[in-house]
């Protein structure tokens, strides 16, 4: 009876977004990207991460998946030196002010190499580094001393300022679903911050960061496999059934795929990546087994107990 009342509370919001005029849909902000401090943690933790595992930490071409409120973590990318930027989303959360005002911020980060902002700032940031100094090993003065020239910062604030996402620095697409947004073979990196449990087809997702990567291309994920406020316990969203999914769902353009940490490493492998980092973080499961809906009673205690993933993975 208890659950009965729980899941009806959880569903009100999304009943009531079926009935017109009652409720705005798309959620408003997204949370992180709206700092320039996060964006630039962000950023350096991709950079650092991908450093520990001995991929390249000089892309000259990346893809964002969801950026969110502002295209602030690509912003940190080009500051820090990369040529070209693709951000796509389902929702244009982004706007011309706030990118401009996240941008001022990141190059004076960057401009002071201040050291990554860390949990006591984001307490729910991830990954998590060894150390939290500025990269320097990575962002060499040279390099960024070069990244950071006058008329090159002032090239890319033009990009942003002229409202135009589709010149040669920076392409924001929105929404982005045919994969021939961009070619095959062009990108270096692609990244996402908490993104790939909201995407709703996975499986073409990933077939088609594939076919964007170049050979030794690489993909960057931080992924959140909690419920997101659905449920009252952290992964109480695996009780509900489909049926009762679709109303807590209601007209959202998009919540959660509520696809376990496993489907991802099936997916990836799937598509012809091969995985270099899998950090995975724990919690005990408040839940019983029994107490998982249909499609879900067979997951594995591994994913039962999973609430975030980094993975890096390269495209071979
Ligand atoms: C929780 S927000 C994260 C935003 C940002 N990455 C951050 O770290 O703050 C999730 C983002 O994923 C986007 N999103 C949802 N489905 C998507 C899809 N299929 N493709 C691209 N972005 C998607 C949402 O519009 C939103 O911008």
């Amino acid at each position: 009876m208890k659950r009965t009342i729980t899941t009806v509370r959880h569903a009100l919001s999304g009943i009531a977004s079926f009935i017109p005029g009652v409720k705005r849909y798309t959620p408003k902000g997204t949370g992180g990207t709206d700092s320039a401090r996060y964006c630039y943690s962000v950023w350096l933790r991709h950079l650092a991460m991908a450093e520990t595992n001995g991929l390249n930490t000089y892309p000259r071409v990346v893809a964002e998946l969801g950026p969110g409120d502002s295209l602030g973590i690509g912003l940190a990318a080009l500051i820090s030196g990369v040529d070209k930027y693709f951000a796509f989303d389902i929702v244009e959360h982004a706007d011309t002010e706030r990118n401009l005002q996240i941008f001022e911020e990141l190059v004076s980060l960057f401009r002071n190499r201040v050291d990554v902002p860390r949990e006591d700032e984001f307490p729910n940031l991830k990954p998590y580094l060894e150390t939290y100094k500025f990269p320097r090993r990575i962002l060499m003065d040279d390099r960024l001393s070069r990244a950071l020239e006058d008329d090159r910062i002032e090239r890319i604030k033009n990009s942003i300022r002229d409202r135009n996402y589709h010149n040669p620095v920076l392409e924001y697409r929105v929404p982005w679903f045919d994969p021939l947004v961009i070619g095959e073979r062009s990108v270096d990196m692609i990244y996402s911050q908490a993104v790939l449990e909201h995407v709703d087809d996975l499986s073409n997702t990933y077939r088609a960061m594939h076919s964007w990567l170049k050979p030794g291309g690489y993909i960057s994920h931080m992924i959140d496999f909690k419920c997101h406020k659905t449920a009252d316990e952290w992964n109480g969203h695996w009780t509900y059934s489909d049926l009762t999914w679709k109303l807590i769902r209601g007209k959202r353009s998009y919540l959660l795929n509520r696809e376990p940490h496993s489907t991802h490493l099936k997916l990836l492998l799937e598509e012809g990546f091969k995985v270099v980092c899998d950090q995975t973080i724990k919690s005990k499961s408040p839940i019983t087994k029994r107490s998982l809906s249909g499609r879900f009673r067979n997951m594995s205690d591994e994913d039962l107990t999973t609430t975030d993933a980094f993975i890096q993975a390269i495209k071979e």
